[in-house]
């Protein structure tokens, strides 16, 4: 039975992998078409399992399954369904269908609990379009700072154009919070996107706490001109300056027990093979599980940006795009899911995530607690991301233990 709601939980990882803005690899950012018409898919099985469905003003979908009596305060589980360009199918949608599984097996029992479920699909986990990172928790937690609004994509397109593009309401984002009382706790289930749980042979475990992220933009400027004319002594150019920060980031990540540093995005403008770049805009991604290596990390990278500067004749410029800071699970809620999965016959495994998540967020309101899922080789952000089905399998029925365990706590 849990083997058969697994495997259609993977088969709409598949039908899902098919909404993307870049046909063959899955690229579905916040505000595209291929999102909204993944969301679309998603709704339609939560209505047949049940809920009621309303997507809230910066587009996060919530599909709510009614409790026993009327204003209880709901459990929420819920994950992302946008994507990193060229991504797994898991990273996210796993989260929001197993949710869906666990609604579906109440809805086919005619059995309501003590307390309303709400699935919710948030939007933009990745930060792929903006560099925003977790807008639709945000919204959610009523977290989410107006200043973001004015960040533009690629295309020059603002958050605000985006969200209004895509059917939302900005009038409305402050009113799209959750109310006190509404719900109880935020669960999310994940695939791991590391090798922990591989390497101790387990299909799922508890994460204990989230590491802390900072997203910075760093730009050097200089003078574009002539590859072929201008001599080398006489150059101002930026695209050096870069590599010698990112070659940085690298050593003091390396040097820092727990450390992770990565430049993921360069761009050169103007961007040709013959043109010395007059700008070069580079985003790093600095992470720790505590909050004081990470800053201190961040406020040597700069410091080390302003020097490369200006011993090059450069300007450099520092945004700070994102920072979140580390984030504990729940210990009640946490070990309420631990209980749900010992029940299973499984052992016990409470692991830390490097990965971002919107619990990050949920957990400035609400109790969170998350579930990771074995990847193989805990290879993520990448097309070869892979579960299997018999740890889905586990994952469907930690869930409705847990499900089961709250219902009679809450009875
Ligand atoms: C999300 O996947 C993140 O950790 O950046
Ligand atoms: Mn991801
Ligand atoms: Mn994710």
């Amino acid at each position: 039975m849990t083997t058969d709601r697994a495997a259609s939980i993977l088969a709409r990882c598949d039908d899902l992998a098919a909404f993307t803005e870049e046909p063959g690899r899955i690229t579905r950012p916040y505000g595209t078409a291929s999102l909204l018409a993944a969301r679309d898919a998603i709704a339609e099985w939560m209505r047949a399992a049940g809920m009621c469905t309303r997507i809230d003003a910066i587009g996060t979908l919530r599909g709510r399954y009614e409790g026993e009596t009327a204003n209880a305060p709901a459990l929420l589980i819920g994950s992302h369904i946008d994507s990193v360009r060229d991504a797994g199918r898991y990273d996210g949608p796993l989260g929001v269908l197993l949710g869906i599984a666990a609604v579906e097996r109440l809805a086919a029992a005619g059995r309501r609990l003590p307390f309303p479920v709400e699935i919710v699909a948030f939007p933009d986990e990745e930060g792929l379009r903006f560099q925003t990172t977790y807008l639709g928790s945000c919204a959610l937690a009523g977290t989410f700072e107006p200043a973001l609004l004015d960040y533009v994509d690629a295309d020059g397109v603002t958050l605000r154009e985006a969200i209004a593009a895509c059917g939302g309401h900005l009038e409305a984002l402050a009113a799209a919070a959750l109310h006190p009382g509404e719900a109880f706790g935020y669960v999310e289930a994940h695939i791991e996107q590391g090798p922990h749980l591989e390497a101790v042979d387990l299909p799922v475990g508890v994460v204990t706490a989230i590491s802390g992220q900072t997203r910075i933009l760093a730009s050097f400027t200089g003078e574009a001109g002539h590859a072929g004319t201008v001599a080398m002594h006489l150059r101002r150019d930026p695209m050096p300056a870069a590599a010698e920060l990112i070659l940085a980031a690298e050593a003091l990540a390396r040097e820092t027990p727990g450390l992770l540093a990565t430049a993921g995005k360069i761009e050169a403008d103007p961007g040709a093979s013959n043109v010395i770049p007059g700008r070069v805009d580079l985003a790093l991604d600095v992470r720790h599980p505590e909050d004081p290596a990470r800053q201190r990390v961040v406020a040597a990278l700069e410091e080390r940006a302003r020097e490369i500067a200006a011993r090059r004749s450069l300007d450099a410029h520092w945004r700070i795009m994102r920072d979140h800071s580390a984030v504990p699970c729940d210990a009640t809620l946490a070990d309420r899911l631990a209980e749900a999965v010992a029940a299973t016959g499984t052992r016990l495994e409470r692991l830390p995530s490097g990965a971002g998540h919107d619990a990050v967020v949920m957990a400035t309101c609400l109790p969170i607690a998350m579930l990771f899922v074995r990847c193989a080789k805990g290879i993520s952000h990448n097309p070869a991301e892979a579960v299997a089905a018999a740890d889905v399998a586990v994952a469907v029925e930690v869930f409705d233990r847990l499900l089961d365990g709250l219902a009679a706590d809450r009875a």
